[in-house]
């Protein structure tokens, strides 16, 4: 089995995972077949639907005398009458729900394998939220014994090991961690329907934090019983790949019709408010009035469109960078969900998260609510304001935003302010917080939409960074852009290429470290610029080209000059990937590193960055562009992990 990144946002993934019957996309979701009730057949959902893989549960086939003898004869993709990937559980939840099962953990492991499962489930200890941390913690200790037994009976079969630890993150930490040494094909984090049928979110999102920061990256992760499209978004952006869905067909048998934000009672529905096939054929009425097992059956449809309807929006969302958006979204529709978002406001979930943001996007940054200013991408660039601003001058010139168009910053009207020092820092007061007019193009600042009038959260909260970012400093505010250019101008003497200068560095800083600035531009300096837009195209350093600027997000891309310079002043293993030998000579002419030839890379270095790519012995290959981040790098086994930008031949 294999999987792979082909996108990301957040710490979602948009991927592929190949099985021995077929590769499918993910995220996705695995609709539960009854083995004995198929209201919609597996087949039926291939082709209506495009559902890609099911799941389907052993330990009801083999209870069941005829199910049990065809499946061992002719498989469980003849029994299901599927040729997509299925997966099978193992009676773990029956267990949970009706008490003891009659089935050894080898037995079920064993029976799993001898069908033809794509990926089977052990018969893990289901944690649930009520247990005492002790009756917790010996439900980890069986779950990992078993899980190991597992791995001794499964064959060729893949196999999926749940992680449990009921709602204390530290169990499951522990648990993620022992079953992250097994070679599993899959990590569901198990235990949790309870904490989703209580819309218990704030502790579900715990419980998938202390997960997934102690699994691997490079193994699918499926959130167990996890059918409803409210959490599909969040639960994604934290790193889940695979969801099961058995609430379509037990909310249908219920008369509950499931909707993106909820579910209603088909009994209080007025009109349907949804044009999925099902909805556009009939009215709320004409439901109403269908025989029993047809309505069941039509609205166990309209509860797999609306769902996949979800996770297709997901996966647009990962492709162009919208994840955040779908998240806080979901959050305005559910007081829990919001809850559970506050979560995400915490540094330490916030520096994991950053982790694995892309450092630019095509999208621009939209404010849906307060959450919005707590997104990794504006911790990092707080932080790196922070830590890697080039302050120099003592006293601020502040701009209040609603003073300065884009415009301004973009034309020589703000550089005009520069015609007389070296030393001016002009500091726009923005609803994103501070921004360097030297950074105004960079992304997210300039590529962001947020309303003129903030919620009081984002107010205080930027108003944090700003007193942290202008301490120690004089500030003087300035009302009105011409009042600003006018009073800047009588006390300043600079060259006008000053502005130019200062916005280079700034930016190399904010996006290499202030060391690589200052390593880049030392010697002569010569700009490049659109002769139509007046904007920077090229930086030049006594002659060689080091960067160029890529207008859209206000981000360099290095050059082999650029390159070579930073690989000769930064110190091992800084901005590097470095790889395996046996890649090299591909490197070379032009190919892109796939993991399983990358050795390490600098801990800093984040999905999009440029990158050095050298040997072991730290020889310069070539310069690249980061798909990946390091960890994932690293443990991936598969798909490309840095693309080839220029190379040195
Ligand atoms: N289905 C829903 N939750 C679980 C779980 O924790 N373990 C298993 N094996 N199946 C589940
Ligand atoms: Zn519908």
């Amino acid at each position: 089995m294999r999987f792979e990144i082909r996108k990301r946002d957040a710490a979602g993934r948009l991927g592929k995972f190949t099985t021995n019957h077929g590769t499918i996309r993910t995220p996705t979701l695995l609709p539960v077949i009854h083995p004995k009730k198929m209201i919609i057949t597996p087949k039926e959902m291939q082709e209506l639907l495009g559902i890609e893989m099911v799941i389907t549960n052993s330990y009801i086939i083999r209870k069941d005398n005829n199910l049990r003898s065809i499946a061992l004869k002719e498989g469980v993709h003849q029994l299901l009458d599927f040729d997509g990937p299925i997966m099978t559980d193992s009676g773990t939840f029956q267990s949970y729900v009706y008490g003891d099962v009659t089935v050894s953990p080898d037995e079920i492991i064993s029976f799993q394998r001898d069908i033809g499962t794509d990926i089977g489930t052990i018969l893990d200890i289901f944690g649930t939220p009520d247990q005492s941390k002790e009756e917790a913690s010996e439900g980890v200790s069986t779950t990992i014994i078993r899980a190991k037994e597992s791995m001794k009976l499964k064959g060729d079969m893949g196999i999926a090991l749940p992680v449990q630890g009921s709602i204390y993150p530290d169990l499951r930490a522990k648990c993620a961690a022992e079953l992250g040494k097994l070679q599993a094909d899959l990590f569901p984090i198990g235990g949790v329907v309870p904490l989703m049928e209580q819309q218990r979110y704030p502790e579900l999102i715990r419980v998938i934090l202390a997960a997934k920061q102690h699994l691997p990256m490079h193994i699918p992760v499926h959130l167990f019983g996890a059918g409803h499209p409210l959490i599909f978004p969040l639960a994604v952006a934290l790193g889940c790949d695979l969801f099961d869905s058995s609430a379509y067909i037990k909310y249908a048998l219920e008369k509950r019709m499931i909707f993106s934000w909820g579910t209603l009672h088909l009994e209080d529905i007025y009109e349907l408010p949804c044009c999925c096939p099902i909805c556009s054929q009939f009215t709320a009425q004409d439901l109403k009035k269908l025989p029993q097992k047809e309505m069941i059956r039509q609205i166990a449809f309209h509860n797999l469109y609306v769902c996949m309807e979800e996770i297709k929006k997901i996966r647009n969302a990962l492709d162009n960078g919208t994840l955040w958006d779908l998240v806080e979204q979901k959050g305005s529709e559910n007081p829990y969900i919001s809850d559970a978002l506050h979560i995400l406001r915490n540094d330490t979930q916030k520096q994991w998260l950053e982790t694995f943001e892309p450092v630019r996007r095509k999208k621009a940054l939209t404010y849906t609510g307060p959450q919005t200013i707590h997104r990794p991408i504006l911790y990092r660039t707080h932080q790196r304001l922070l830590e890697r601003y080039p302050l120099t001058a003592d006293t601020l010139f502040i701009i209040d935003e609603k003073e300065v168009s884009y415009a301004d910053a973009k034309n020589v009207t703000i550089s005009t302010l520069f015609e007389s020092s070296d030393d001016i820092d002009i500091i726009i007061d923005s609803s994103l917080g501070p921004i360097p007019l030297a950074l105004y193009e960079m992304y997210p600042f300039a590529q962001s939409v947020f309303p003129n009038t903030l919620d009081q959260d984002t107010l205080e909260y930027t108003k944090r960074i700003f007193s942290a970012f202008t301490k120690n400093k004089k500030i003087k505010y300035l009302k009105g852009t011409q009042t600003a250019v006018q009073s800047i101008k009588n006390s300043m003497t600079q060259t006008e290429s000053s502005f130019d200068h200062q916005k280079i560095k700034a930016i190399a800083a904010m996006q290499f470290g202030l060391q690589a600035a200052t390593v880049l531009f030392d010697g002569n300096i010569t700009l490049v610029k659109s002769k139509k837009t007046q904007k920077i195209r090229n930086v030049f350093v006594d002659n060689s080209h080091v960067l160029s600027f890529r207008a859209s997000d206000g981000f360099f891309t290095l050059k082999k000059a650029g390159a070579f310079q930073l690989h000769k002043a930064l110190p091992f293993p800084s901005l590097r990937v470095i790889i395996d030998d046996e890649a090299a000579p591909f490197v070379k002419e032009g190919k892109s590193v796939f993991s399983k030839f990358i050795i390490e890379a600098d801990p800093a270095l984040r999905p999009y960055d440029e990158c050095l790519i050298v040997r072991s012995n730290d020889t310069l290959l070539a310069v690249g562009q980061c798909l990946l981040n390091p960890l994932e790098m690293m443990q991936f086994s598969h798909g490309q992990a840095v693309k080839n930008r220029e190379y040195f031949s």
